[in-house]
């Protein structure tokens, strides 16, 4: 990523610190919160420190509402996809993926769902859109929660809508290199009034005085006539604001995003049209996509260990940076914290077949869009000549 903060950037958060503001979770916090929600499509947006505290927040939500339960979770994601849903103590329940999109396989959601299914948390990898009609009405029927993890995908779209709009929680992250940055943030976007107001209590501390609600404040107050009105902690909870100068910086950035993401999008066309398709898989379903980075997955005879050494050796002289394994590393099951959580060896992974050929020939490189089209073409002449 270049220049993601640009010095228009850096002028209006100048101008906003010399007015001496406060600076911590305040308007320009809500002010943001509602152009984040008019510019996705729902009702309620909360603006936290991460989309990793989006994640937390959200299963937080779930383990509030239904104590006990199984999370259907991609083996192809984040870490704190699954973290968020051990650090609640509920049951992760992996599936594997389809190549073609990325995103956690329907046929498999069948298999896995039981009755103590409580949600499914999907992911949208690298800016490619993994809803399909069949997980959204499978939901709708068994009213098991869908949540969206679109931390890589802002602006992807399923039909006619933004993904995000689809689930009944959606977490996005703004991290530097994403489409649009806070420098660290995250948003919780829903049409649920409930989620909203637990939510922001649980981003804060879980103190009541956080809901927008007078009824759920008066309950409380009511209840627990012992404690000072505004010192009652409702629910376990966290501290994941942000600050307002996070917000600026949210607030000017989301102004360039249907743009940045055009940009992006152009860039990823551009390289999959160049690439060797002999040698590199590009079959992806990219209708709504809003690139996050350049994939990369090697055709099934490439898939060796040989293979692969020459081409990271060739990158890698080339000082171009990647990343194995896409999203998050690759399969998550082999990630330290997982195996050693839930006892899984090689025989487990090797079941989630697509996730392994993303874990082990799988790769991204950066896309931003000020990236220039003759150095997407110098990338796919190298990647080509492998
Ligand atoms: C799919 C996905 N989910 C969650 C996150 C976590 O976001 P953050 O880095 O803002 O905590 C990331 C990070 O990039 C991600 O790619």
């Amino acid at each position: 990523m270049e220049d993601n903060i640009n010095s228009k950037d850096i002028a209006v958060l100048t101008d906003f610190i010399k007015k001496k503001p406060i600076f911590t979770n305040n308007k320009k916090v809500l002010e943001f919160e509602k152009a984040w929600s008019n510019w996705l499509g729902v009702k309620y947006s909360i603006f936290v420190n991460s989309g990793s505290s989006a994640n937390l927040l959200s299963i937080a939500y779930l383990k509030n509402k239904f104590k006990r339960g199984e999370v259907i979770v991609p083996t192809l994601t984040w870490s704190s996809d699954v973290a968020s849903i051990f650090h609640n103590n509920l049951k992760p329940v992996f599936v594997d993926i389809d190549l073609k999109n990325l995103a956690i396989s329907f046929d498999e959601i069948k298999k896995k769902t039981t009755k103590n299914t409580i949600a499914i948390f999907l992911t949208h990898i690298l800016g490619i859109n993994g809803l399909t009609d069949e997980i959204v009405k499978f939901c709708k029927k068994k009213k098991i929660l869908l949540i969206e993890d679109c931390c890589e995908s802002h602006g992807a779209k399923f039909k006619s809508k933004k993904i995000g709009t689809y689930g009944f929680i959606s977490n996005f992250s703004f991290y530097f290199a994403h489409h649009m940055t806070t420098i660290e943030g995250g948003m919780i976007s829903t049409n649920s009034r409930e989620v909203y107001e637990i939510s922001r209590m649980l981003r804060s501390h879980g103190l009541v005085r956080e809901t927008r609600n007078p009824k759920i404040k008066s309950y409380y107050q009511n209840k627990y006539k012992d404690l000072n009105s505004q010192f009652i902690f409702s629910l376990p909870a966290y501290n994941v604001r942000s600050t307002e100068i996070n917000a600026v910086l949210g607030l000017n950035q989301i102004k360039s995003l249907n743009k940045n993401i055009q940009k992006r999008n152009n860039n990823f066309n551009f390289f999959l049209s160049r690439l060797d398709k002999k040698k590199y898989f590009t079959e992806f379903e990219l209708k709504g996509q809003s690139n996050y980075a350049f994939i990369i997955i090697l055709q099934k005879q490439f898939r060796n260990k040989k293979f692969r050494e020459k081409f990271e050796k060739i990158l890698y002289e080339n000082k171009i940076e990647y990343r194995r394994g896409t999203s998050g590393g690759g399969n998550q099951m082999r990630q330290p914290y997982v195996r050693n959580t839930l006892n899984f060896n090689e025989k487990d992974f090797k079941k989630f077949k697509n996730t392994e050929i993303v874990h082990h020939y799988g790769y991204y490189i950066g896309n931003y869009p000020s990236l220039s089209k003759s150095k997407i073409l110098k990338l796919t002449h190298i990647l080509n000549s492998v």
